[in-house]
């Protein structure tokens, strides 16, 4: 949702946050601002837009020549985009950045104000720093542990005090910070690209722990203010994860990392040409055990446990629901101590999958969390952890992340299959052998992408568009729908092929292209029924199926072709000219690909 920062150290700390924020833009970028110490005074500029007009008014009024500060960059959840409600907030004596929510802001700015405090934001972040400030009385910590056993919601703050210049304070609950350690200098950031290019050694932090650094140096406290050693973590991304590696945006750089991603999520969980998953606990009894399995994300999160659902329930033979986290959460789910709920989440810090996940624990289920960013909140919540492989993704549209997803969904649904023996050991092994064959298929469909680029200019100028498909392909079509609204600003929906005659095929004209999405052999003919239907009403059809297939003019106007595999498999290879079609209609109507507008990264608020 935001992103913080912070720097403590001998270099000149503007320039850092400013470069350490540049990194975390992608989590939020509709305001930003720093607060630095210099001369022991706390000077704080900050702005509406991005870091680079951050930087321009810095310019602008002057460099601040300091050691040690804190850095925001904004996605508003309360009060517009504006300088006033740009972070950070405060006062001359004590300045803070939030990234979070305060849920219970009101009713403590209504206090405050009978206290005298006047507010001038809209923000609930304001809200604590003047809670901060109320609860001050000489010592920090004791401050920050008032105000954090009065506040309700999620945060992760980060804390200048003016009594005691070249110090940061911080502390999260629910909203994920962490503690970059180098040489004679420290951080705190919302993310590891923050500061990866300064150090890779980092402390996660647990809730409302209160991490000081002071002199390049963490000491870190528990909520009642004791000193407690953790864990020295260390990252094994690198900063050439954080840069675009020669690719315009982020997008295609990670699109085009599918098959390494691949190959790095399955191969350590495939042994004698068998899937094997008991790294994370999930035993063959276990697996072929469960009377239910739920599956609970959000956005493409969800629709890869989409594909997960098909395939375990086409070979596996167990019932799966699948939820989005925010709909699972209240709708009062009957789960028992005899099911597995499934979380999946890149970030692993989505709000409402996090929530979902605590309240299936509280119901007795087991819980297997598949998540791409090792010891998120979500990995540590969760009983069972199957970390994908997909490195660093950074462009708000995720990619190769849901490619990863449904890898370790295939795995899954293998090995299930065969402990309940749904399959037999020969079944398995040509699956998982299929499977391992999709890293090398995907590096001939990467060269799809001239196809994808004119198929994009083809919709450049549509305002809607329709994608349909049956089975799998329905699954698929509703994560190509997704990904080409978020980039691209063209309103589009997944439709069941079969489902359009029932009304929606009236908004059919030649003015509204579908892309039908036809890998199921089984359910092809059905489905180029549909697209002749489309066609004979004057629509424009785009038709992703197998490369040997040949698909007539009154099917289709273009055709994208794909490489043969099993058609349980496709989904792997299907998602790519999907996402190749979406990343060139973004480019092509100029957007800003990787951060598109009203989004982030992670979405760690409700
Ligand atoms: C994906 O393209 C979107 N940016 C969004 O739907 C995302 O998948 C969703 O917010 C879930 O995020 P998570 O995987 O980090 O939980």
């Amino acid at each position: 949702m935001c992103g913080i920062v912070g720097y403590i150290g001998k270099k000149d700390c503007t320039k850092i946050l400013l470069d350490s924020l540049s990194k975390l833009e992608y989590r939020g970028y509709d305001s930003a601002g720093i607060a630095v110490f210099e001369n022991s005074e706390i000077r704080v500029e900050k702005t509406k837009g991005r870091i680079a007009q951050l930087e321009e008014k810095i310019h602008r009024n002057g460099w601040i020549n300091g050691s040690c500060g804190i850095g925001h960059t904004r996605w508003a959840t309360h009060g517009e985009p504006s300088d006033v409600n740009s972070h950070p907030h405060g006062n001359a004596n004590i300045s803070i950045v939030h990234n979070g929510i305060i849920e219970n802001y009101s009713k403590i700015k209504a206090f405050l104000e009978t206290k005298g405090y006047v507010f001038e934001s809209q923000t609930d972040t304001e809200t604590v720093a003047k809670l901060l400030d109320y609860y001050y009385n000489g010592d920090p910590i004791d401050a920050i542990r008032n105000v954090i056993s009065d506040i309700e919601g999620s945060y992760a703050l980060g804390i200048l005090f003016k009594d005691f210049p070249n110090k940061i304070y911080a502390v999260r609950k629910d909203s994920p910070l962490i503690v970059g350690v180098g040489d004679d200098e420290a951080f705190i950031a919302s993310d590891i690209p923050a500061f990866l290019k300064f150090t890779n050694k980092y402390y996660l932090l647990e809730t409302n722990e209160i991490v000081v650094l002071d002199n390049g140096k963490a000491e870190i406290f528990d909520k009642h203010g004791f000193t407690i050693q953790k864990e020295l973590m260390v990252a094994d991304w690198d900063m050439e994860a954080a840069e675009k590696g020669g690719y315009e945006h982020f997008m295609l750089k990670e699109i085009n990392e599918q098959p390494s991603a691949i190959s790095s999520t399955i191969s350590p969980r495939i042994a004698d040409g068998m899937p094997n998953l008991n790294e994370c606990g999930l035993t063959q009894e276990k697996l072929a055990s469960y009377s239910n399995i739920f599956v609970v994300a959000c956005g493409t999160a969800m629709h890869a446990g989409l594909v997960g659902k098909y395939v375990i329930e086409q070979i596996g033979r167990i019932p799966v629901t699948v939820d989005v986290a925010s709909e699972f959460r209240y709708r009062n789910p009957i789960i028992t101590n005899k099911d597995l709920v499934i979380v999946v989440s890149q970030s692993g810090e989505t709000a409402d999958t996090l929530e979902a996940l605590r309240l299936s624990k509280k119901m007795g289920a087991d819980t297997l969390a598949i998540v791409n960013v090792v010891g998120s909140s979500i990995s540590r919540e969760a009983d069972m952890v199957i970390y994908t492989h997909a490195g660093l993704e950074i462009s708000v549209a995720s990619t190769k992340a849901y490619s990863v997803q449904i890898a370790v969904f295939y795995l899954l649904a293998f090995e299930l299959a065969y402990a309940k023996g749904a399959i037999s050991k020969e079944e398995c092994m040509r699956l998982t052998k299929e499977l391992e064959s999709v890293p090398a298929m995907l590096e001939i469909v990467l060269k799809q992408d001239v196809i994808c680029k004119y198929v994009a200019s083809t919709l450049v100028n549509a305002e809607n568009l329709l994608y349909i498909g049956r089975g799998l392909d329905y699954a698929m079509s509703m994560e190509g729908s997704l990904k080409l609204k978020e980039i691209s600003y063209i309103h589009s929906e997944s439709y069941a092929a079969g489902e359009l005659k029932h009304g929606t095929i009236s908004l059919v004209t030649d003015a509204m292209p579908v892309i039908a999405v036809a890998t199921q052999r089984n359910l092809f003919d059905k489905t180029v029924s549909n697209a002749k239907e489309v066609k004979a009403r004057g629509g424009k059809v785009i038709f992703v199926t197998h490369n040997y297939i040949n698909v007539d003019d009154d099917v289709a106007d273009y055709k994208i072709g794909l490489p043969t595999i099993d058609d349980l498999l496709m989904p792997m290879l299907t998602v790519v000219p999907l996402q190749l079609i979406a990343y060139y209609t973004s480019v092509l109507r100029g957007n800003d690909v990787d951060k598109p507008r009203n989004l982030a990264k992670s979405v760690t608020v409700e």
